[in-house]
């Protein structure tokens, strides 16, 4: 079938980014969680502008305690800080996940993630000076405030011990600014396709500068060592720009292998596991097909006994520490008969060939590696749901909090 790039939603200049575009005009995008996905290269420039100090490459004392970031938070948060708990639903809450690994991994802070829904009933044990953050595009969702309530009436009970309770929103108005202590917007601009995407990306930029600041602060990373990770954060947008020119044809043609299947499995590890579980979850909102996410080591345990030719693997294997048995798990699911994607940016051809289909993302340290992974998940949901003739910004069952 010969398909136009305008008949798949795409304009014809859809690569170039999107500045300050008005949120509720499509600008020529077939839908807004395209006009969206294409606005990110803009909207983590927006949020680096915002959150990173202009002198911060003049910063080269290793030595001293240093502020890279503008993060309107007292000194003692980094400081005293014992855990971190996160709270929140759905995207926001896989925008936590990724964020936990960046506060165990880099910084070496014991940190917790729970659905806000679980966390009013089952709350974490209480743990003296413990940090809650609140990640909530629209900063209205009904589950996020009260865990946010509980959060803070726990923390009251117990006068021997601190707690600082931040909000990471997309509405700096909302009413869960006004229940936190602090709040760090996320300057993506009002998102109107009920499936977060450019929310998400715009997330993780805050929560990473977070992450850098605390390991800074706690000389868990030197300046020296942040550098280059700032760097590699820089050049995201363009990276962005790169991987949407460069793969949207691609991914077009993988959606055509989804005309018929009885179910979809995304496998990540380690830092994108998270993004399995995102990818899953846009693929369910949009495509309403049953995807699941899983890390590539548990999927062995039980769930592999899914897979056959109607079922696609999308496996995330970037170059790192997980390259292998990401390849590992390719290799398995290849020869259970299902039809594999692989999301990568595994440099030799060699490793390719073991994808049906190879979505290509730039290469970047794998600590970053979300930020462009979840992209093409992102496009392929929307892709998948176009070809199904499915309303992509107002999935079915659905409701989204839109503050404008
Ligand atoms: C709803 C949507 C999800 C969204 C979640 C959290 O359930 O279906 O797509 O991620 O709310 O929304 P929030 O505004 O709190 O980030």
């Amino acid at each position: 079938m010969a398909l136009s790039e305008s008949s798949w939603g795409f304009p014809l200049t859809a690569h170039k980014s999107i500045p300050n575009a008005n949120p509720h005009d499509r600008q020529g995008f077939a839908h807004f969680m395209l006009k969206e996905i294409y606005e990110q290269p803009e909207v983590v420039r927006r949020c680096l502008a915002a959150y990173l100090k202009p002198d911060w490459a003049s910063v080269q004392d290793s030595t001293a305690p240093s502020s890279l970031f503008n993060l309107p938070l007292p000194e003692q948060i980094f400081t005293t800080v014992a855990e971190i708990q996160i709270v929140a639903c759905g995207t926001s809450r896989h925008a936590g996940l990724v964020a936990q690994y960046w506060l165990e991994q880099l910084v070496g802070i014991p940190t917790r993630v729970r659905s806000a829904s679980e966390f009013v009933s089952a709350p974490f044990p209480l743990i003296a000076n413990t940090l809650t953050i609140a990640v909530t595009q629209s900063g209205e969702t009904a589950d996020t405030l009260a865990a946010v309530a509980v959060a803070k009436k726990r923390s009251q009970s117990e006068a021997s011990s601190q707690s600082w309770l931040i909000g990471i929103t997309n509405q700096s108005e909302s009413s869960l600014a006004k229940a936190v202590d602090y709040t760090l917007p996320t300057l993506a601009g009002a998102e109107i396709g009920v499936a977060a995407t450019k929310t998400f990306l715009s997330q993780l930029v805050v929560l990473f500068c977070l992450a850098l600041e605390f390991a800074l602060r706690r000389r868990a990373l030197s300046v020296q060592q942040v550098m280059p990770l700032i760097d590699a954060l820089r050049s995201l947008p363009d990276q962005i720009e790169i991987l949407l020119k460069q793969q949207h044809e691609a991914i077009q043609t993988t959606s055509l292998t989804f005309a018929e299947v009885s179910g979809c499995i995304v496998l990540g590890r380690g830092i994108n596991h998270a993004i399995a579980l995102e990818g899953a979850l846009k693929l369910k909102e949009t495509t309403y097909i049953h995807a699941e996410g899983y890390a590539g080591g548990e999927f062995m345990h039980g769930p592999i006994a899914l897979l056959d030719v109607t079922v696609p693997v999308i496996v995330i294997a970037p170059e790192g520490t997980v390259y292998d048995s990401m390849l590992a798990n390719a290799q398995k699911a290849k020869s259970n008969g299902a039809p594999l994607i692989g999301i990568t940016n595994a440099a030799t051809q060699d490793d390719r060939v073991v994808f049906d289909y190879a979505l290509i993302v730039p290469a970047i340290d794998e600590l970053l590696s979300p930020f462009l992974t979840v992209i093409p998940l992102q496009l392929l949901a929307y892709s998948i749901a176009l070809q199904r003739g499915l309303d992509v910004d107002r999935p079915r069952n659905i409701t989204k909090t839109l503050v404008t």
